[in-house]
């Protein structure tokens, strides 16, 4: 049997093909080295040279159950439950990526669907270790809340 419809030949047909891989492993290339292909939390763990991060929020403003979301200040949560107020990385410990908040019930990955309580417990895989917790403190004069991302403090920490 012939294949009298095909036009190409076989060496052109070949050489468009590695072009094609070419063109393709070059752009995966570029953006891996542009960050692009990182999970979405991946660029959160090189060390932040500025770790403390001032807060809009005060302590009176915080009650149970809020949560406040500042991923785009500096990869965290913070929020509050009936012992106090706390912080939290949104940066997910199965493989990086940021953690969205469900408010008083906990958070959720996108990436692979792991879950954690309000207080970053893990409550459903693939993750296996907690979210950690992140020193807070009140700056005055306004008392405003200040979280340092650089220091992991103790699950049971409340301000
Ligand atoms: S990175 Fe969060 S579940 Fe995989």
């Amino acid at each position: 049997m012939t294949h009298e419809h095909s036009t190409d030949p076989p060496a052109a047909e070949g050489q468009s093909r590695r072009t094609f891989c070419a063109t393709a492993c070059a752009l995966m290339a570029a953006s891996l080295l542009h960050g692009e292909g990182q999970a979405p939390g991946a660029a959160e763990q090189t060390p932040d040279p500025h770790p403390l991060k001032l807060t809009e929020a005060t302590r009176a403003q915080m009650t149970p159950g809020q949560v406040l979301d500042y991923r785009k200040l500096g990869a965290f949560y913070l929020a509050a439950d009936d012992r106090g107020i706390f912080a939290l990385t949104a940066v997910c410990t199965h493989r990086g990526c940021l953690v969205l908040s469900e408010g008083p019930s906990g958070f959720g990955c996108p990436c692979h669907d792991s879950a954690y309580n309000l207080q970053g417990e893990v409550t459903e895989g693939p993750a296996k270790l907690p979210l950690r917790h992140l020193e807070v403190k009140e700056v005055e004069p306004k008392g405003l809340l200040q979280v340092d991302i650089s220091t992991t403090v103790p699950p049971g920490t409340r301000l």
